[in-house]
């Protein structure tokens, strides 16, 4: 017998599901008139096709490079910087550089050698050797092999680019993925969901997974054509800037097959940190996120007055639980359209958003570029005007299903568009909305068959160059996302933007943060998200995470609770579900749930002054918060597999729990030494442990040599976790939380010595310290006495409260020796 609670949730997904079923028959008109469009213009190129470049005739250099004249191609090799080069194969059309950043690069002194059998190109650091037949070699400053690639393959369109892997090599990265995180791993699956001995093939086509994704699916809504390979003599990054459909295959070769565009990419060798570093460098990097945004998110598919809203706000509220926005879905809009939010059920907006704004709650606003074909629809006649809309070769409108109904698609790759796009939100930012949710911008549609998107032959203005879909496709979540970001920045100038948006390409760091979609409701799934965030991470973009316990279904409290443990260290930290499932939030499991959850989240907001200082050096460095354990230690093979735990910075690494009634996990370390953040005890690194993970806790330790800044309103504590021995040094950034103001760095050097720590504090910057109190506590260490800037204080209960001091001295005896 089902209980009253079950029977309420199996209805609920039924109305959840016959919604969905409203659309079939415009998705099965959709999906036929697509087939018969890319049918009618889809005809064979009548480009000459040939296989290989041919034979190397000869080579010239040019200012930091050299081009190399083939048979029937041509190479050209450029230096940005000593370890970072452009390799680009014609003839092709050249890309857009939508998501290149930098375009202006100093000379970089170069070598051309030629001798019997082959060219070199050099600069300090890099070597490529050419071969005659078009194979590329690269070798680092040591004269270490770190790549070997075969000659490419032109197709009538696209190309084939091929290269070898190690037997030990990993590869990690192409955006966001639901496979292990070492993607040489994933395997292909069979229509039934078997595993075969395949290697996986990944596509490059962002995707909309329509309500439900389960690990292994592919491809995902924000897809990069970027990967890092690590193998016993380093690491290296190849980004190919073409947004074309392409399909990667890792085995004995790493394979990138372009179904058209140029072949165009770059190359650049070093640790897994300085290849960030560097590709940020040439794409772009986040901009410091407003502070808040590192809070605690409430989202559900469902909330559609001003009456439900509040009461989830003051739910908060009464629960004792910090909450910094609650993100709307479609349903507070009009007929689901875009820019819309409906007047009678919100009929008093600007009051009421100011009214959650005084609680500390933002209003973000779920917007989707499609916009509903209909005289009845401003925008719509606003954008035919404008030529907004994209359209078939023979000029016919490009009409598919979407919430609202029949949809028309801006076109973002024409800037007079993104430039009135650009104005809509400003009505929006007036009433008092913070931040915007760009969802469906694959662009999706609805379909019963084939592909969710656009048809192919879309003609897209590219610039002005021109173009269709296959070139346009991959592209479009980041072009609106920069007339997203373009408009917040000018309409509000003293406030940092703040987009999610779902579909991506590379260069989506500079404007928005992303979320994992609708990922299913199981253990499974909460896994597999590990490798998502921490893939993106690598792929560039920093911030992001799921909807905790799941988009689609109900997850056991157990699940939810495990799942939000993870979430409180991601950068992205919000729960959202689906319209067929039970609203979510941290009450809905009652106690202990209740409890221990909220301990987790004010542990979120206590360690904002730790993750603000990630955000800040992602604006330096591009190095995203949360890395794979091998980060620091790309050395240790041991590490290369490891994602089912996650590094949080440098400072901190999370053990997740995976599996119901689960109360201890395995986890191998990274060297050095590791406290147990729970109760200090110290762990030695470089081995497998097992750790206690009772329902309230998961693993989470803290490198030995680190110290966390933790606030609790305006009283900072340092948390010092001395080290074995040696220095270590640290800094924390501050500055208003929002704006462009002033800021200031706070640097700590701790050297450790036989009988006691010795810290200094250096600070730079003109924001002024923030705090009132500082309270420094020592971990893994029985203070005996203490002297701030030379004169002796009271140091009771291993804790010493003060003002900022340029050098203190605590004596004591350490648990490590
Ligand atoms: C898509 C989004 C999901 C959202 C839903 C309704 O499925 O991924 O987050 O709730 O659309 O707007």
């Amino acid at each position: 017998m089902k209980t009253w609670k079950e029977l309420k949730l199996d209805l609920k997904f039924f109305w959840g599901s016959l919604f969905y079923l409203t659309y079939a028959p415009k998705a099965f008109i959709y999906s036929r008139w697509r087939d018969a469009v890319e049918a009618q213009y889809f005809t064979p190129s009548s480009e000459q096709k040939f296989d290989k470049p041919g034979k190397l005739l000869r080579a010239e250099p040019i200012s930091s490079g050299a081009n190399f004249y083939f048979e029937q191609a041509e190479l050209e090799i450029t230096f940005l910087t000593v370890d970072l080069v452009r390799v680009d194969w014609k003839p092709g059309i050249p890309p857009i550089p939508y998501a290149i950043a930098r375009h202006e690069w100093s000379e970089v002194a170069t070598n051309l050698e030629e001798t019997n059998e082959y060219w070199i190109i050099s600069s300090t650091a890099l070597k490529i050797i050419i071969g005659i037949d078009g194979s590329l070699k690269f070798y680092d400053n040591q004269g270490q092999i770190i790549r070997e690639e075969m000659p490419p393959e032109r197709k009538v369109e696209g190309w084939i680019h091929q290269a070898k892997l190690r037997t030990e090599e990993r590869i990690y990265g192409l955006g966001e993925r639901s496979t292990p995180l070492n993607l040489r791993t994933a395997k292909e699956t069979t229509e039934k969901g078997e595993i075969t001995d395949r290697s996986k093939t990944f596509r490059m086509w962002n995707y909309d997974a329509a309500g439900m994704y389960a690990p292994g699916s592919d491809p995902m809504y924000l897809c990069i054509p970027l990967y890092l390979g690590l193998h016993s003599l380093g690491s290296y990054l190849v980004f190919y800037e073409n947004s074309f459909e392409a399909f990667f295959t890792f085995s004995d070769v790493a394979k990138a097959d372009f179904v058209g565009g140029s072949l165009r990419y770059y190359f650049t060798y070093g640790t897994p940190a300085k290849l960030l570093e560097t590709y940020t460098e040439l794409t772009g990097r986040s901009p410091l996120p407003p502070k808040w945004a590192l809070g605690y998110h409430q989202s559900h598919w469902g909330y559609r007055t001003e009456q439900a809203i509040r009461e989830e706000a003051q739910a908060f509220e009464k629960h004792d639980l910090p909450l910094s926005a609650i993100h709307l879905d479609i349903d507070i809009q009009v007929g689901y359209r875009a820019f819309t939010i409906d007047p009678d059920r919100f009929p008093k907006l600007p009051s009421f958003i100011k009214e959650l704004l005084d609680q500390g709650v933002r209003f973000i606003a779920i917007m989707n570029p499609g916009i509903k074909h209909s005289r009845h629809s401003n925008l719509f006649l606003e954008g035919q005007l404008l030529e907004a809309f994209c359209r078939l070769p023979n000029g016919e409108l490009v009409i598919g299903p979407v919430w609202p109904g029949w949809c028309v698609f801006p076109d973002f790759t024409n800037p007079v568009v993104r430039k009135w796009w650009s104005r809509q939100y400003e009505y929006l930012l007036d009433v008092g909305v913070t931040g915007f949710w760009h969802d469906m911008n694959e662009p999706a549609a609805f379909i019963l068959w084939g592909d969710r998107s656009l048809p192919k032959p879309t003609q897209h203005y590219m610039e002005g160059r021109g173009g269709d879909h296959r070139e346009a496709h991959n592209v479009y979540g980041l072009l609106q996302a920069e007339a997203g970001y373009e408009s917040l920045s000018k309409h509000r100038p003293e406030q940092r933007p703040f987009i999610v948006s779902r579909a991506g390409w590379a260069g989506l760091q500079r404007y928005a943060w992303t979320w994992t979609g609708d990922i299913e409701c199981t253990w499974a799934a909460m896994r597999i998200t590990v490798s998502t965030v921490v893939g993106l991470g690598l792929s560039g973009i920093p911030y992001t995470g799921p909807d905790i316990g799941g988009f689609q279904g109900n997850p056991s409290a157990e699940l939810y609770l495990r799942w939000f443990q993870m979430s409180t260290f991601f950068t992205f930290y919000r729960t959202h579900s689906s319209n067929n499932v039970e609203n979510r939030a941290p009450w809905t499991y009652g106690e202990p749930y209740l409890s221990i959850i909220r301990e987790f989240m004010q542990l979120r907001y206590r360690l904002i002054p730790y993750f603000y200082t990630l955000s800040w050096e992602a604006t330096q460095k591009g190095f995203p918060p949360v890395r794979p354990l091998f980060w620091n230690d790309s050395e240790d093979s041991q590490l290369w597999d490891i994602d089912d735990a996650f590094m949080l910075g440098d400072a901190l690494l999370v053990c997740p729990v995976f599996e119901e009634g689960e109360t201890e996990r395995e986890v191998t370390l990274p060297k050095g030494h590791w406290y147990s953040f729970w109760d200090d005890q110290i762990i030695e690194g470089s081995q497998q442990v097992n750790l206690p993970a009772p329902l309230e806790k998961i693993p989470l330790l803290v490198k030995a040599g680190s110290i966390l800044p933790m606030e609790e309103g305006d009283k900072l504590t340092l948390h010092i976790y001395p080290s074995l021995s040696g220095t270590n040094e640290t800094q924390f950034y501050f500055d208003a939380g929002d704006g462009y103001g002033e800021s200031r760095l706070d640097k700590f050097r701790m050297v450790r010595f036989e009988d006691g720590i010795e810290i200094f504090w250096e600070q730079q910057g003109e924001y002024a310290f923030p705090y009132q109190t500082v309270k420094i506590q020592l971990h893994g260490m029985e203070a005996k006495a203490a002297w701030v800037n030379g004169n002796s204080v009271d140091c009771q209960g291993n804790y010493l409260v003060t003002e900022q001091f340029p050098q203190m001295y605590v004596a004591g005896e350490f648990k490590i020796h």
